[in-house]
């Protein structure tokens, strides 16, 4: 395991086309301070514009951040509306620090579950950016893998389709990510080595990446050292290593 100080990225090296990020740990690293959880996500949400920014810098194509689970509406509903009110914030202030940046908005989930407001701005930050050549930033929000897939069948059998014309791409095409790239890599911050119902099926052959920082922590420096694990990490996709001379 690297650690900090150790960063040697190699920027011309292979950098992932997509990241997904499950941002966990804000509740714990607030109460470890003796601060109400919803400082953590404040934190947090600091967090994604810095690694928002890095990933502009070094040419990522598409990040997904995972925001908001569809389990999560299962937390009290104070916690709900205070991230919510985080997430309202987050697109009232950034809009057009994205559209300046070139940056695609599109979010995965089932949005219309959101508060009409979000719904609003989401739809308004999604038009705004649509036709922009640049990153694409795709906020998983009322997410959740199982849920899209399900979503996605239903998708496959309301049009008529014949059993025998299911392919993979066909699934790939019905869910949420239609269109994105399969991501590279998985960061999971906070300790927890789960997945937790996100791009299940999109991330068949992802580089998964557990780090135990907290996601408020989770700065420049610790994105570097995720991208640089990577970087020496063997994509096999079941076949050989391409060094391999086995005949
Ligand atoms: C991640 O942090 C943010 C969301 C799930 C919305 P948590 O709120 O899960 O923080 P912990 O895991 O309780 O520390
Ligand atoms: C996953 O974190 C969801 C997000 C980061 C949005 P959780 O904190 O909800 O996941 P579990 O409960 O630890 O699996
Ligand atoms: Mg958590």
């Amino acid at each position: 395991m690297l650690s900090r100080g150790d960063n040697k990225l190699d920027i011309h090296g292979r950098i992932p086309s997509h990241v997904g990020i499950i941002m966990d740990g804000n509740g714990r690293w607030a109460e470890s301070r003796g601060l109400p959880r919803i400082e953590g996500h404040r934190r947090g949400s600091e967090r994604v514009k810095e690694i928002v920014e890095v990933s502009l810098d070094i040419g990522i194509k598409c990040i997904t951040l995972y925001a908001f689970s569809t389990e999560n509406w299962q937390r009290p509903k104070s916690e709900v509306s205070m991230l919510m009110k985080l997430l309202e914030l987050y697109l009232k202030n950034e809009l057009s620090k994205l559209v300046k940046k070139g940056i695609v908005f599109r979010t995965i989930g089932e949005t219309w579950r959101l508060p009409e407001n979000i719904q609003k701005l989401i739809k308004d930050t999604t038009e705004m950016t649509a036709s922009n050549k640049g990153m694409t930033l795709v906020a998983a929000l009322s997410y959740s893998s199982r849920n899209e897939i399900t979503r996605g069948i239903k998708k496959i059998i309301a049009s008529g389709i014949k059993p025998e014309e299911v392919t993979e791409d066909l699934v790939t095409s019905s869910l949420d990510t239609d269109g994105l790239p399969q991501p590279d890599l998985i960061i999971r911050t906070s300790g927890e080595r789960r997945l937790s119902n996100f791009l299940l099926w999109q991330s068949a052959y992802a580089e998964l990446y557990f780090t135990d920082v907290l996601w408020p922590d989770f700065d420049k420096e610790e994105f570097m050292l995720a991208l640089q694990d990577f970087q020496g990490r063997e994509r096999r996709f079941g076949s050989l290593p391409v060094s391999s001379n086995a005949s």
